[in-house]
């Protein structure tokens, strides 16, 4: 039996920049994606996500088949369980994609490491999202905080930062959720760009601010200032409302937030319709955020940052 985990991920902040060579901060959650291969006479899948997501068994052998020359995959038995919701700006295909592939290759008696497993998780994740920066996936596997920049097609900036969230913020973080867009990542992604070709310029100024933000965002979260926090999350969650990614009702949900003294902000690609998946949200009191959640029946949890990537169960 082989059993492979890796964790869902949230942007801290970048998303969308990325796509146009901005860097962007991203860390692991909490929660985890299990997948158990088993030899077996035939091919069995227990799970609901295979059939959620549809395609990914065929992504995910022709993946392994590309990269190792075959043909053929012999039979087994794949399980697969997950604590992320899916579609929701978590990163749930990134982790199943990379525990399948990294379980997948165990199965095949073929020796990998995160670099490799990262590597063809990208691949997969094209396969679901047309054109991704990579960062969703980079995380999932690194695990922790993540500083990742596509500089140009061929080269990317994946660096895994050395220290964790102070357990002073750490604690007043919580993410509410929203439910799933109606958009997919691919055509929220789509909107900005046919939005680029219109207005490079307008874009351009908010990419490169938002850059700014995350690089101060990294020292506030190193140095655990707070009140920069509040500011740099607002701010970023100002600039995604002006890229188009943001939908008004949760535009109205997070100025409520704002308005109570914390900050929130979209995580991934957002919805502009309804909802737009989960928030990232920060009070001094996340008692605060809890009422706000409660009184627009959302769900909300609070949930660790920057756990451990993709790991080997057993
Ligand atoms: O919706 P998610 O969680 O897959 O995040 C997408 C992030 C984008 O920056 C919008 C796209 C990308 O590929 O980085």
């Amino acid at each position: 039996m082989i059993t492979v985990s890796a964790p869902g991920k949230i942007h801290l902040l970048g998303e969308h920049a990325v796509v146009y060579g901005k860097p962007a901060l991203l860390a692991t959650v909490g929660l985890r994606v299990t997948v158990t291969l088993n030899p077996a006479k035939s091919r069995t899948y227990i799970d609901t996500i295979v059939e959620k997501h549809g395609v990914i068994t065929a992504v995910v052998e022709s993946v392994i088949k590309k990269k190792l020359n075959i043909t053929k995959i012999p039979p087994y038995k794949l399980e697969i369980s997950s604590q992320i919701p899916i579609g929701s700006g978590l990163g749930s295909s990134a982790a199943v994609s990379a525990a399948y592939i990294a379980a997948l290759l165990s199965f095949l008696k073929v020796r990998w490491n995160l670099k490799v497993i990262n590597e063809l998780a990208y691949e997969a994740e094209k396969a679901f999202h047309g054109n991704p920066s990579g960062g969703d996936n980079s995380t999932v596997v690194y695990g922790g905080l993540l500083w990742f920049r596509k500089e140009s097609p061929g080269l990317k900036i994946i660096q895994p930062l050395q220290f964790s969230i102070l357990p002073k913020l750490a604690k007043n973080f919580i993410l509410v959720n929203t439910g799933k867009p109606q958009e997919t990542t691919k055509q929220m992604v789509e909107m900005v760009s046919t939005k680029y070709k219109v207005q490079s310029a307008k874009l351009e100024k908010i990419f490169d601010n938002q850059e700014q933000l995350v690089k101060n965002l990294l020292l506030a979260l190193r140095d655990g200032n707070e009140n920069q926090l509040i500011q740099i999350i607002r701010a970023g969650e100002r600039n995604l409302e002006a890229i188009g990614v943001v939908s008004p009702s949760v535009k109205s949900i997070i100025r409520k937030i704002e308005q109570a003294g914390g900050a929130a902000k979209i995580c991934g690609a957002g919805g502009k319709t309804k909802a737009t998946g989960v928030l990232l949200c920060y009070h001094s009191k996340p008692s605060a955020i809890e009422n706000i959640a409660k009184a627009h029946n959302l769900d909300y949890f609070k949930t660790a940052l920057g756990v451990q990537g993709l790991r080997m169960e057993n």
